[in-house]
């Protein structure tokens, strides 16, 4: 049974494979990057994340609860020689959703294949990838959200009882077709898993999320990364970028390409606290990570709403920034930081924003005078 799972096509399909959704994503991130916004990594970002991606779970820092529980979820398709259950994966972006989907067809000695929601436009699109998938084989589909209804429901029966029903013909001559798929893995991922149908969730045996890390696991990618790019880091500066990281691998090891450039360019090499402190200054990113883009988002809140509550519509009309952006990208550290509050008429700000940024919500009398 065991020697039917496809072992050898990993390197030699799914690297290919990683590489194109890699770009995939890279674009998605010039696409949504608001104008304005601090999107100063996007150039080669995709061939970097590639670069400093865990291979194995044995490789992964954090998120132990997750390693776990897909630890335990291993060893059972291991032992049953069966596939692996259906597994979606949720979380903010950069947070390791794409390294867990690739970390876990590799551990298996499986095939990969990868595509995203939005490319997959019609059950025509996802029909290749169901009937190449073999035997225990992974099909890990980004951005699952954003898949359309139609493709959604042709995917239902393809997951619960691995077939696909397909219809030849149109009108009277319409027939349909009812073929058998080899048993195979669904693994998804998700900025959104409110914005998932309830159908589709229910179809996931397996729902992981993924927090943020904390600023000492941080500073273990950091140090790991830097040897991995042979640039010299001290443990002082490694808890620097760490701090500024937001919880966020993706942007730990983006800022840590930043200042190891920094380094290279304007000092010797090494990077110390110095030089930390000095390349930041230029990204004008704050001590604890907020960018520019987050703190125009509590100004607005502040100067425009009042400190809210404010719908996040009109936020994103006066900040320019579509609602999605404000919702993946900027939100989520804002409301892990406790800087901002959703509730159910907007959000609002908090005291400890205000206290962070130095701020004051304006009173009725140093409010501008209203015109009407
Ligand atoms: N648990 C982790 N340990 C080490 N590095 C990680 C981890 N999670 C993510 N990374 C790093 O962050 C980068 C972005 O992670 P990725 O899986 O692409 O995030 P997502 O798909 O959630 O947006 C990866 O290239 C990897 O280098
Ligand atoms: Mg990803």
């Amino acid at each position: 049974m065991h020697g039917r799972i496809f072992r050898s096509g990993y390197t030699t399909s799914l690297l290919p494979m990683v590489r194109e959704s890699i770009i995939s994503d890279g674009d998605n991130l010039q696409q949504d990057a608001p104008e304005g916004s601090a999107s100063q990594f996007s150039a080669d970002d995709a061939q970097f994340d590639e670069e400093l991606r865990p291979q194995l779970l044995a490789d992964v820092v954090g998120q132990h609860k997750v390693v776990e529980r897909l630890q335990i979820m291993l060893d059972a398709t291991r032992k049953r020689s069966e596939p692996l259950g259906h597994l979606l994966l949720d979380g903010p972006p950069g947070l390791g959703k794409t390294t867990f989907a690739t970390v876990l067809p590799r551990e298996l000695g499986v095939e990969c294949q990868i595509t995203s929601g939005p490319v997959l436009k019609a059950p025509k699109d996802l029909l290749p990838y169901l009937t190449n998938a073999g035997f225990g084989s992974v099909l890990f589909i980004d951005e699952i959200h954003r898949m359309p209804p139609a493709v959604e429901e042709f995917i239902y029966p393809a997951m619960e009882d691995f077939r696909v029903d397909i219809t030849l013909g149109e009108g009277l001559n319409a027939r349909t077709i009812n073929m058998a798929l080899q048993p195979f893995t669904v693994i998804g991922a998700t900025t959104r898993s409110g914005m998932l149908t309830a159908p589709l969730r229910d179809r996931f045996v397996n729902r992981l999320h993924l927090d943020f890390y904390d600023a000492s696991e941080l500073t273990q990618i950091v140090a790991r990364n830097a040897r991995k790019l042979r640039a010299t880091i001290n443990d002082d500066a490694a808890h620097e970028i760490a701090k500024r990281s937001r919880g966020t691998p993706r942007k730990a090891n983006n800022f840590l390409r930043w200042t190891r450039d920094y380094a290279t360019a304007r000092k010797e090499g090494h990077i110390d606290s110095a030089v930390v402190q000095q390349a930041f200054q230029m990204l004008d990113v704050d001590g604890i990570g907020l960018e520019a883009q987050d703190r125009r988002y509590l100004q607005a809140l502040v100067q425009i709403f009042t400190g809210g509550p404010a719908g996040i519509q009109a936020i994103s009309h006066s900040l320019d920034i579509p609602p999605d952006t404000l919702e993946d990208e900027i939100e989520p550290f804002l409301l892990k930081c406790g800087f901002i509050q959703r509730t159910p008429r907007g959000r609002m700000v908090t005291a400890k924003a205000l206290d962070h940024l130095q701020m004051a919500v304006p009173t009725k009398e140093n409010q501008q005078p209203r015109l009407f």
